[in-house]
């Protein structure tokens, strides 16, 4: 295999998808295999994480490979006015692979195209997620046993929120149905549902999280991005648009399962993690095989 990045969770086949779930599951019941000894990953973090960064970070760990990078670009020549261009080809020369997160779109395809190493998308602004979108997938198939012939009732911000935007074309191999509950301001992009109709992938849209509560196999909720708004007012006006609780789910289906790529903020109360349909800690646990995975098969090893 030559140079293969994973940016959009479309670059990657559905064969591909389900051999790095399959490999996911071997490294989640034998964590320590350290068969990368010798090779150094770049973990460049230009936007805030913790989950993605750290799980990443444990990942190469691990595998017995070394990470270098950085947490805060404001610690970086950025600071001096280098370009993405020359760090991102600086760095690939140090590196066998770089995990990059960057608030720009597009800027994660960029960096794949000047670096001379596998460049994994770890959130590139509005626009993908995708090794969250693999977690998101290994968790659907851990708790319903399948991929296939699931709905999917996706919740909150639909416009800004790029886990969603990574999700839907995933799913869009294993015959879903989509609910998107959103408000007004934040539905799912055009081009998405323009995406599905090219499909024949039904959708449903609605502003109400009752509507859908009982008839959806995951319910995917989303925190409201306020970094990604330009005017703080539209924020406070939909931040706190919908708030799960603990007495909402007194008949949703018997497996219903609730993700959540988190940082949850309002959206779900604490009441809900007791219950037998939380599955958001979990995972985010899964992140990590995931993430194993994900680096062992653009390295060429699994
Ligand atoms: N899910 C996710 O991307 O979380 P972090 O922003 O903490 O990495």
């Amino acid at each position: 295999m030559g140079k293969k990045s994973l940016i959009s969770i479309g670059d990657f086949s559905k064969e591909e998808i389900l051999h790095v779930l399959e490999t996911a599951r071997e490294f989640e019941q034998n964590k320590e295999q350290k068969f990368l000894e010798g090779k150094v990953i770049a973990s460049l973090f230009f936007e805030p994480s913790t989950r993605t960064r750290l799980s990443f970070e444990t990942a190469i760990n691990r595998l017995g490979a070394k990470v270098i990078g950085f947490s805060d670009a404001s610690n970086t020549s950025q600071s001096k006015g280098e370009t993405l261009k020359d760090t991102i080809k600086m760095v690939s020369n140090y590196v066998d692979m770089i995990v990059m997160r960057h608030p720009l779109e597009g800027s994660s395809r960029y960096a794949s195209e000047v670096a001379s190493v596998p460049v994994v998308n770890a959130g590139d602004g509005a626009n993908q997620h995708p090794s969250q979108t693999l977690l998101d997938l290994y968790s659907i198939m851990q708790t319903q046993g399948r991929l296939d012939s699931l709905t999917i009732n996706m919740v909150g911000d639909l416009k800004y929120g790029r886990t969603t935007h990574s999700l839907l074309q995933a799913m869009s191999h294993f015959n879903p149905k989509f609910i998107f509950t959103s408000p007004e301001e934040l539905k799912m992009p055009k081009e998405y549902k323009t995406f599905l109709d090219s499909k024949g992938i039904a959708y449903e849209e609605t502003t109400s999280l009752e509507d859908h509560l009982n008839d959806c196999d995951i319910l995917y909720m989303t925190r409201v991005q306020q970094e990604r708004f330009t005017d703080p007012m539209e924020y406070e006006r939909v931040k706190d648009v919908y708030r799960l609780s603990a007495s909402m789910l007194t008949d949703v289906k018997e497996n219903m399962k609730i993700l959540h790529p988190l940082p949850r903020i309002t959206e779900i109360d604490q009441d809900v993690d007791d219950t037998p349909y939380a599955y958001y800690f979990k995972q985010a646990e899964n992140g990590l095989y995931v993430r194993m995975a994900i680096i062992s098969y653009l390295l060429g090893y699994r």
